[in-house]
């Protein structure tokens, strides 16, 4: 009786017993608010600096969020890189596409004036750059764009996104998304353990539900735009302690009507809010 009583305990402690029960491979947050709610700065703290740079990720961990999502692309020379747009345009003010730009090309170009004239000067960040000084600080939501997606499983941008973090040592504190469920596919074959999340895309989907959707791609959460989230689904994803995750809420009140239904977690481009509103709620 005492043994199965600490054995019980220790894999409570350990959180096995809540992934067995579960199922759903979440990773782990280095810094948590231990109330088994995300708060996750979408690209970054990107109302306050600009979108996908080292300046918004830092200060996303200074506001204590408790994971940061960023966009992945691949350079001219298949390097990953951090950026949202396939088109150059918006953020950094130059024509082209970024897999027309080779590395030492896109860390000349300029990637926060755009935002405000003091972040004049700030570097097009990489993937290993970022999980070099996120690791251990924050967890990380890798979203693979579905650009630079192909059908190759190895030599993908999924294969060498995996390879960085390995070498980063992070596996435990990162989770891959894609809008484009054949990275899913690429993450069952070259590391099924990995997490990994489906953003809900309309035209792959036909007519699945989410617990189908989960269900057919082996992913360990569901995540969607507020504006697609439906009383139907709420409903179905809490019935199956499906995890999910919805973007992108700005709003007091929407934070607060989302986090009662259920979900797991939110982005938000005001992490500093959203803590606010789920502390207080
Ligand atoms: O991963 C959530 C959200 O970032 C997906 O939409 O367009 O901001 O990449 P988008
Ligand atoms: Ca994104």
């Amino acid at each position: 009786m005492r043994f199965y009583s600490i054995l019980i305990a220790t894999l409570f402690i350990s959180g096995t017993f809540q992934q067995a029960v579960a199922q759903y491979n979440l990773p782990n947050l280095p810094h948590s608010n231990n109330d088994n709610f995300v708060v996750i700065a979408h690209r970054g703290a990107s109302a306050y600096a600009p979108e996908n740079t080292h300046s918004a990720f830092k200060m996303a961990i200074d506001m204590k969020a408790e994971m940061i999502e960023l966009d992945l692309l691949l350079s001219k020379d298949g390097v990953p890189v951090v950026i949202h747009d396939e088109d150059l345009k918006r953020t950094t003010g130059k024509n082209g596409l970024v897999s027309d730009y080779t590395l030492a090309e896109l860390k000349k170009l300029e990637t926060g004036a755009w935002f405000d004239e003091k972040y004049t000067g700030e570097p097009f960040p990489t993937l290993e750059e970022v999980l070099a000084y996120t690791k251990g600080k924050i967890a990380v939501n890798i979203e693979i764009k579905h650009e630079a997606v192909t059908d190759i499983t190895e030599g993908g941008i999924v294969d060498k996104a995996l390879k960085l973090v390995y070498q980063a040592g992070v596996e435990d504190q990162v989770i891959f998304s894609s809008f484009d469920y054949r990275v899913m596919e690429h993450l069952n074959k070259l590391d099924p353990d990995m997490p990994k999340a489906l953003l809900y895309e309309k035209r792959q989907s036909g007519e699945l539900t989410p617990k189908q959707l989960v269900e057919k791609y082996s992913v360990d959460a569901f995540n969607c735009s507020h504006k697609v989230l439906s009383d139907e689904w709420i409903e179905e994803l809490n019935a199956n302690n499906i995890p999910f995750f919805i973007y992108t809420v700005n709003d007091k009140a929407l934070m607060e009507r989302i986090t009662k239904a259920g979900a797991r977690g939110i982005f938000s481009d005001y992490p500093d809010v959203l803590s606010n509103v789920v502390e207080n709620m």
